[in-house]
Protein backbone atom coordinates (compact mmCIF):
# COMPACT_ATOMS: atom_id res chain seq x y z
CA UNK A 1 0.00 0.00 0.00
CA UNK A 2 1.16 3.41 -0.51
CA UNK A 3 1.33 6.80 1.88
CA UNK A 4 -1.92 8.17 0.77
CA UNK A 5 -3.45 5.17 2.04
CA UNK A 6 -4.32 2.97 -0.63
CA UNK A 7 -5.24 5.53 -2.50
CA UNK A 8 -2.69 6.29 -5.55
CA UNK A 9 -3.50 2.39 -6.09
CA UNK A 10 -6.90 2.58 -5.74
CA UNK A 11 -7.22 5.66 -8.51
CA UNK A 12 -4.91 3.89 -10.98
CA UNK A 13 -6.55 0.41 -10.77
CA UNK A 14 -10.13 1.93 -10.94
CA UNK A 15 -8.97 3.83 -14.48
CA UNK A 16 -7.61 0.51 -15.93
CA UNK A 17 -11.08 -0.83 -15.12
CA UNK A 18 -12.74 1.63 -16.89
CA UNK A 19 -11.73 0.96 -19.99
CA UNK A 20 -12.18 -2.76 -19.27
CA UNK A 21 -16.32 -2.72 -18.89
CA UNK A 22 -17.18 -3.87 -22.00
CA UNK A 23 -14.75 -6.78 -21.68
CA UNK A 24 -16.22 -7.69 -18.43
CA UNK A 25 -19.80 -7.59 -20.00
CA UNK A 26 -18.56 -10.28 -22.80
CA UNK A 27 -16.47 -12.12 -20.61
CA UNK A 28 -17.48 -16.01 -20.57
CA UNK A 29 -15.59 -16.32 -16.87
CA UNK A 30 -17.54 -13.21 -15.34
CA UNK A 31 -21.04 -14.35 -17.32
CA UNK A 32 -21.19 -17.55 -16.11
CA UNK A 33 -20.12 -20.59 -13.18
CA UNK A 34 -20.93 -22.59 -10.57
CA UNK A 35 -19.76 -19.98 -8.24
CA UNK A 36 -22.20 -17.48 -9.52
CA UNK A 37 -24.77 -20.06 -9.28
CA UNK A 38 -24.03 -20.85 -6.03
CA UNK A 39 -24.12 -17.44 -4.78
CA UNK A 40 -27.59 -16.17 -6.47
CA UNK A 41 -28.64 -19.69 -4.95
CA UNK A 42 -27.76 -18.58 -1.16
CA UNK A 43 -29.08 -14.86 -1.87
CA UNK A 44 -32.32 -16.32 -3.47
CA UNK A 45 -34.62 -15.67 -0.15
CA UNK A 46 -33.37 -12.30 0.00
CA UNK A 47 -35.95 -8.96 -0.67
CA UNK A 48 -32.90 -6.44 -0.59
CA UNK A 49 -29.16 -7.35 -1.81
CA UNK A 50 -25.91 -5.47 -2.35
CA UNK A 51 -23.54 -6.85 -4.55
CA UNK A 52 -19.81 -5.30 -3.80
CA UNK A 53 -17.38 -4.86 -6.80
CA UNK A 54 -20.33 -5.62 -9.19
CA UNK A 55 -17.86 -5.23 -12.48
CA UNK A 56 -19.91 -5.25 -15.60
CA UNK A 57 -23.18 -6.73 -13.24
CA UNK A 58 -23.27 -10.60 -13.65
CA UNK A 59 -23.91 -11.43 -9.95
CA UNK A 60 -26.31 -8.37 -9.69
CA UNK A 61 -28.09 -9.82 -12.35
CA UNK A 62 -28.22 -13.18 -11.17
CA UNK A 63 -29.36 -12.40 -8.32
CA UNK A 64 -32.16 -10.25 -9.67
CA UNK A 65 -32.70 -13.75 -12.08
CA UNK A 66 -32.91 -15.60 -9.01
CA UNK A 67 -35.56 -13.64 -7.52
CA UNK A 68 -34.50 -11.01 -5.15
CA UNK A 69 -36.65 -7.94 -6.00
CA UNK A 70 -34.30 -4.87 -5.25
CA UNK A 71 -30.35 -5.40 -5.94
CA UNK A 72 -27.72 -3.22 -5.98
CA UNK A 73 -25.02 -3.05 -8.16
CA UNK A 74 -22.29 -1.50 -6.09
CA UNK A 75 -18.35 -0.91 -7.22
CA UNK A 76 -15.67 1.80 -7.33
CA UNK A 77 -15.43 2.29 -11.03
CA UNK A 78 -18.29 4.57 -12.39
CA UNK A 79 -17.84 3.24 -15.86
CA UNK A 80 -18.59 -0.62 -14.14
CA UNK A 81 -21.80 0.75 -12.45
CA UNK A 82 -23.63 2.52 -15.15
CA UNK A 83 -22.74 -0.15 -17.36
CA UNK A 84 -24.32 -2.55 -14.67
CA UNK A 85 -27.14 -0.43 -14.88
CA UNK A 86 -27.70 0.03 -18.80
CA UNK A 87 -27.82 -4.00 -19.04
CA UNK A 88 -29.58 -5.29 -16.14
CA UNK A 89 -33.04 -4.73 -13.82
CA UNK A 90 -30.43 -2.94 -10.84
CA UNK A 91 -29.95 -0.25 -9.36
CA UNK A 92 -26.44 1.11 -9.58
CA UNK A 93 -24.10 2.83 -7.19
CA UNK A 94 -20.53 3.86 -7.15
CA UNK A 95 -18.68 2.86 -3.57
CA UNK A 96 -16.31 1.61 -2.33
CA UNK A 97 -16.04 -1.75 -0.96
CA UNK A 98 -14.16 -0.22 2.49
CA UNK A 99 -16.77 2.57 3.11
CA UNK A 100 -20.25 1.06 2.17
CA UNK A 101 -22.46 4.11 1.95
CA UNK A 102 -25.35 2.56 3.48
CA UNK A 103 -26.87 2.08 6.68
CA UNK A 104 -26.50 -0.78 9.34
CA UNK A 105 -28.60 -3.44 8.60
CA UNK A 106 -29.89 -2.60 5.08
CA UNK A 107 -29.90 -5.73 3.20
CA UNK A 108 -30.32 -9.22 3.51
CA UNK A 109 -27.65 -10.66 1.02
CA UNK A 110 -24.63 -9.25 0.23
CA UNK A 111 -22.66 -10.57 -2.70
CA UNK A 112 -18.36 -10.25 -3.93
CA UNK A 113 -17.48 -12.57 -6.54
CA UNK A 114 -13.74 -12.70 -8.76
CA UNK A 115 -12.81 -8.73 -7.28
CA UNK A 116 -11.79 -9.06 -3.29
CA UNK A 117 -8.24 -9.85 -4.94
CA UNK A 118 -8.16 -5.92 -5.40
CA UNK A 119 -9.06 -4.62 -1.97
CA UNK A 120 -6.39 -2.80 -0.45
CA UNK A 121 -8.06 -3.72 3.06
CA UNK A 122 -9.95 -6.77 2.64
CA UNK A 123 -10.42 -6.90 6.28
CA UNK A 124 -12.24 -3.54 6.35
CA UNK A 125 -14.53 -4.73 3.13
CA UNK A 126 -15.56 -7.95 5.66
CA UNK A 127 -16.42 -5.74 8.31
CA UNK A 128 -18.67 -3.54 6.21
CA UNK A 129 -20.62 -6.70 4.75
CA UNK A 130 -21.25 -7.58 8.09
CA UNK A 131 -22.31 -4.27 9.15
CA UNK A 132 -24.80 -3.65 6.27
CA UNK A 133 -26.38 -6.94 6.50
CA UNK A 134 -29.52 -7.17 8.85
CA UNK A 135 -29.92 -9.99 10.98
CA UNK A 136 -30.08 -13.32 9.75
CA UNK A 137 -28.31 -11.98 6.32
CA UNK A 138 -26.31 -13.80 4.07
CA UNK A 139 -22.98 -12.81 3.09
CA UNK A 140 -22.12 -15.04 -0.38
CA UNK A 141 -18.35 -14.60 -1.43
CA UNK A 142 -15.84 -15.86 -4.00
CA UNK A 143 -12.45 -14.67 -5.16
CA UNK A 144 -9.58 -16.17 -6.66
CA UNK A 145 -7.69 -17.46 -3.58
CA UNK A 146 -4.22 -18.17 -2.66
CA UNK A 147 -2.33 -21.16 -1.39
CA UNK A 148 -2.23 -22.26 2.47
CA UNK A 149 1.74 -22.39 2.19
CA UNK A 150 3.09 -19.18 2.59
CA UNK A 151 5.90 -19.63 0.14
CA UNK A 152 3.46 -20.72 -2.72
CA UNK A 153 0.72 -17.79 -2.00
CA UNK A 154 3.95 -15.32 -2.04
CA UNK A 155 4.73 -17.34 -5.77
CA UNK A 156 0.92 -17.29 -6.89
CA UNK A 157 0.89 -13.14 -5.94
CA UNK A 158 3.76 -12.58 -7.64
CA UNK A 159 2.55 -14.44 -11.10
CA UNK A 160 -0.49 -12.27 -10.55
CA UNK A 161 0.75 -8.66 -10.08
CA UNK A 162 2.65 -9.14 -13.18
CA UNK A 163 -0.27 -10.68 -15.05
CA UNK A 164 -2.70 -7.81 -13.95
CA UNK A 165 -1.49 -4.20 -12.54
CA UNK A 166 -4.64 -3.99 -10.50
CA UNK A 167 -3.81 -7.31 -7.92
CA UNK A 168 -3.36 -6.41 -5.03
CA UNK A 169 -3.48 -9.52 -3.13
CA UNK A 170 -4.68 -13.22 -3.08
CA UNK A 171 -5.38 -14.49 0.59
CA UNK A 172 -6.30 -17.92 1.59
CA UNK A 173 -9.69 -19.64 2.33
CA UNK A 174 -8.47 -19.80 6.41
CA UNK A 175 -7.55 -15.86 5.73
CA UNK A 176 -11.25 -15.28 4.48
CA UNK A 177 -12.96 -17.48 7.34
CA UNK A 178 -11.06 -15.85 10.14
CA UNK A 179 -12.02 -11.77 8.73
CA UNK A 180 -15.64 -13.27 8.65
CA UNK A 181 -15.89 -14.39 12.24
CA UNK A 182 -13.91 -11.54 13.51
CA UNK A 183 -16.63 -9.75 11.75
CA UNK A 184 -19.26 -11.00 13.84
CA UNK A 185 -19.91 -13.59 10.89
CA UNK A 186 -21.22 -17.38 11.46
CA UNK A 187 -19.14 -19.26 8.56
CA UNK A 188 -21.70 -21.84 7.29
CA UNK A 189 -19.73 -23.33 4.58
CA UNK A 190 -16.00 -22.61 2.85
CA UNK A 191 -14.66 -24.29 0.01
CA UNK A 192 -11.13 -24.20 -1.47
CA UNK A 193 -12.09 -24.92 -5.26
CA UNK A 194 -10.11 -24.76 -8.65
CA UNK A 195 -11.12 -22.97 -11.54
CA UNK A 196 -9.87 -24.24 -14.79
CA UNK A 197 -8.51 -21.53 -17.23
CA UNK A 198 -6.86 -21.26 -20.95
CA UNK A 199 -3.54 -20.18 -19.83
CA UNK A 200 -3.17 -17.87 -23.06
CA UNK A 201 -6.46 -16.63 -22.83
CA UNK A 202 -5.72 -15.77 -18.95
CA UNK A 203 -3.33 -13.38 -19.62
CA UNK A 204 -4.39 -12.16 -22.83
CA UNK A 205 -7.38 -10.62 -21.02
CA UNK A 206 -4.95 -8.28 -18.71
CA UNK A 207 -2.66 -7.74 -21.58
CA UNK A 208 0.50 -7.28 -20.20
CA UNK A 209 3.81 -5.40 -21.51
CA UNK A 210 5.59 -7.77 -23.01
CA UNK A 211 8.37 -8.21 -20.44
CA UNK A 212 6.10 -9.16 -18.07
CA UNK A 213 3.92 -11.96 -20.28
CA UNK A 214 7.76 -13.41 -20.75
CA UNK A 215 8.49 -13.82 -17.49
CA UNK A 216 5.02 -15.37 -16.73
CA UNK A 217 5.94 -17.63 -19.46
CA UNK A 218 8.86 -19.03 -17.28
CA UNK A 219 7.27 -18.94 -13.86
CA UNK A 220 4.29 -20.73 -15.65
CA UNK A 221 6.69 -23.62 -15.92
CA UNK A 222 8.59 -23.71 -12.41
CA UNK A 223 7.87 -26.60 -9.87
CA UNK A 224 5.56 -23.57 -7.70
CA UNK A 225 3.34 -22.88 -10.60
CA UNK A 226 2.82 -26.84 -10.51
CA UNK A 227 2.15 -26.55 -7.09
CA UNK A 228 -0.02 -23.65 -6.79
CA UNK A 229 -1.90 -23.78 -9.99
CA UNK A 230 -1.70 -27.60 -11.36
CA UNK A 231 0.13 -26.50 -14.12
CA UNK A 232 0.70 -29.42 -16.91
CA UNK A 233 2.84 -28.69 -20.05
CA UNK A 234 2.57 -30.58 -22.68
CA UNK A 235 5.21 -30.44 -25.61
CA UNK A 236 6.19 -26.92 -24.78
CA UNK A 237 2.62 -25.44 -24.40
CA UNK A 238 0.91 -25.37 -20.89
CA UNK A 239 -1.76 -28.06 -21.04
CA UNK A 240 -3.83 -27.70 -17.89
CA UNK A 241 -3.54 -24.68 -15.50
CA UNK A 242 -6.15 -23.63 -12.87
CA UNK A 243 -6.76 -20.94 -10.45
CA UNK A 244 -7.63 -21.64 -6.67
CA UNK A 245 -11.09 -20.02 -5.64
CA UNK A 246 -12.04 -19.44 -2.28
CA UNK A 247 -16.17 -19.67 -2.05
CA UNK A 248 -17.72 -19.10 1.52
CA UNK A 249 -21.35 -18.57 2.53
CA UNK A 250 -21.24 -16.73 6.17
CA UNK A 251 -24.44 -15.54 7.92
CA UNK A 252 -24.65 -12.48 10.64
CA UNK A 253 -26.45 -13.92 13.46
CA UNK A 254 -30.63 -13.76 14.07
C1 LIG B 1 -13.35 -8.68 -11.98
S1 LIG B 1 -14.36 -7.33 -11.69
C2 LIG B 1 -15.75 -7.98 -10.80
C3 LIG B 1 -16.60 -8.96 -11.53
C4 LIG B 1 -18.01 -9.08 -11.02
N1 LIG B 1 -18.08 -9.16 -9.59
C5 LIG B 1 -18.72 -10.26 -11.66
O1 LIG B 1 -19.16 -11.18 -10.97
O2 LIG B 1 -18.82 -10.26 -12.92
C6 LIG B 1 -13.54 -6.49 -10.35
C7 LIG B 1 -14.22 -5.20 -9.97
O3 LIG B 1 -13.75 -4.77 -8.69
C8 LIG B 1 -13.89 -3.37 -8.66
N2 LIG B 1 -13.14 -2.84 -7.52
C9 LIG B 1 -11.80 -2.91 -7.32
N3 LIG B 1 -11.49 -2.34 -6.14
C10 LIG B 1 -12.65 -1.91 -5.57
C11 LIG B 1 -12.99 -1.29 -4.34
N4 LIG B 1 -12.05 -0.97 -3.44
N5 LIG B 1 -14.29 -1.04 -4.09
C12 LIG B 1 -15.25 -1.36 -4.99
N6 LIG B 1 -14.99 -1.95 -6.17
C13 LIG B 1 -13.71 -2.24 -6.46
C14 LIG B 1 -13.38 -2.93 -10.02
O4 LIG B 1 -13.80 -1.64 -10.36
C15 LIG B 1 -13.96 -4.03 -10.91
O5 LIG B 1 -15.18 -3.62 -11.48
Amino acid sequence: MDSDDGRGAKREAMASFDAAADAYLDSDVHRAGEDLDALAAWSADASRALDVACGAGHTANALAEAGVQAVVAADATPKMVRTAAANFPVAGVVADAERLPFGPGTFDAVTCRVAAHHFPDPEAFVREASRVLAPGGVFAFEDVAAPEDPGLADFVNRVETLRDGSHVEAHPLSRWETWMRDAGLAVERATAGRLDLDFADWVDRTDPPAADRERLAELVRTPEAEAAYGVTVERGEVAEFANLTALVRARKPA
